[in-house]
């Protein structure tokens, strides 16, 4: 896709679209098959640079696969070969690119070889905190070195080994802190549980138990023993409920629009927008259609209105956290004041987020106030068309295409959206799509 995106305003969002598959569960596929005792057929695998990364470090570690629709660079449907949990060291460097999910879940599982490996990424994940995984590996036995310019960042030198069981009691609110102590928490030999302040997005414990693994949820503490056998299972992942909330959005609060979006996830940990939506005065009905591999997956209708802002609730906040970007551009549209706090862990995502998000709303004529650990929007001011960027982070791109065809007036460019590729290749194309309807 071209490095750069020019959107003019649209009069309504129409028709039916598939988003590709789910990130975050792509990227456990990608490490749970590869971990597991036999062959696993993936299905609708995000054919991302996030997601690929992790794949190609496992390959790296000695797990064998095959791309049987895509590319070697854009994998869709492939057959991952587990290694029986016996992976190899790696030849070099496994290079994690963009993505914090990739480096912070693979870091857990290399926590556990008898071999030393070295986590890199791009300028944006080495400047990303890691001493939130480093603390509970650390404490399980593993040793862990950030190497970056920037104390607690990657690169990051582990040297695996031997774990013991711990209790951990999560001070931040983060699936892929508990993913990393979960994944292992796998090869220690008795029961690792971590505690977490407020419920995260749970695909980790439903993918341990399509691959045969127990895990046990007592309110917000996931324990699981380790030594269980991790069983070769089939695998369809649903579209990605953060790439659809792009169109969500944007169809939600323009009058006039309709939209289907088809065989997306719904699982309960990720719809938070569509709550907030419904409070924001929203037309969306939800509808599971089934369930595979533990994961709800249904269609998702709008129908546009005009929105009010409402106050975003703290418990709210891990549950839509990669969808701020995007509501506050639904903040800004809407009548009266949206308020979003609690957030603090966005100025620690691909960007600053909370910055970036404010930069580019004022830049199109919003009133914004920024906070510490979030935002406050008055709503109701009529966007215009601006110059913007991207700051590198594929979710602003999108975010603001979207504020782009959602202007009063004007054209929106948005510099520097080579990124999108990291979580929604396919993004130019449907914004051309959609105006062909
Ligand atoms: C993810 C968890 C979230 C989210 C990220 C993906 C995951 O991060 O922002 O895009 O797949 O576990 P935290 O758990 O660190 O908040």
């Amino acid at each position: 896709m071209s490095d750069k995106l020019k959107v003019s305003p649209i009069k309504a969002i129409t028709g039916e679209l598939a988003v590709p598959g789910d990130k975050s569960i792509s990227h456990r596929v990608a490490i749970l098959a590869g971990l597991s005792d036999g062959s696993c057929q993936v299905r609708n695998f995000l054919p991302s640079e996030d997601c690929v990364n992790t794949l190609r470090a496992m390959g790296q570690l000695g797990v064998k696969y095959e791309v049987e629709r895509g590319t070697d660079n854009a994998p869709v449907d492939l057959n991952i070969h587990g290694c029986r949990g016996k992976l190899r060291a790696p030849g070099a460097e496994l290079d994690c690119g963009n993505s914090g999910t990739g480096m912070r879940l693979l870091a857990g599982v290399l926590a556990a070889q008898n071999f030393d490996s070295v986590l890199t990424g791009d300028a944006s994940l080495s400047s990303r905190p890691m001493g939130r995984i480093m603390k509970p590996l650390e404490q399980m036995g593993a040793k862990l070195d950030a190497r970056g310019a920037k104390p607690g960042c990657a690169p990051l030198h582990i040297t695996g080994g031997e774990l013991k069981a711990i209790t951990y009691d999560m001070p931040v609110a983060s699936a892929q802190v508990k993913s990393a102590v979960l994944l292992a928490g796998l090869f220690a030999a008795d029961k690792t549980s971590v505690i977490q302040p407020a419920t995260t997005r749970d695909h980790s414990e439903r993918l341990l138990n399509a691959f045969g693994v127990t895990t046990i949820t007592d309110g917000n503490t996931i324990s699981l023993y380790g030594q269980q056998r991790i069983r070769s299972c089939d695998v369809v992942i649903p579209g990605d409920i953060s790439s659809a909330a792009f169109w969500i959005v944007a169809a939600a609060c323009r009058p006039g629009s309709k939209l289907l979006i088809t065989n997306v996830g719904l699982n309960p940990t990720r719809t938070g927008l569509i709550d907030v939506l419904i409070r924001m005065g929203a037309h969306i009905k939800d509808a599971v259609l089934h369930q595979e591999g533990g994961e709800p997956r249904g269609n998702i209708e709008v129908i546009g209105r005009e929105l009010h802002g409402v106050e975003i609730r703290p418990e709210e906040i891990p549950n839509l956290i990669d969808e701020v970007p995007i509501l506050a551009v639904a903040g800004a549209l809407a009548k009266g004041k949206m308020t979003i706090r609690n957030a603090a862990e966005l100025r620690v995502k691909e960007t600053d987020r909370i910055e970036t998000t404010v930069t580019n709303l004022r830049e199109m004529g919003a009133d914004v106030e920024e906070f510490e650990d979030g935002m406050i929007i008055q709503g109701g001011t009529e966007l215009k068309g601006a110059p913007l960027r991207s700051f590198g982070d594929h979710r602003i791109a999108m975010a603001f295409a979207m504020a782009g065809l959602l202007a009063e007036s004007g054209i929106t460019t948005i510099e520097d959206t080579a990124c999108v590729n990291t979580s929604y290749p396919g993004f130019a194309d449907h914004l051309k799509d959609i105006r062909k309807r």
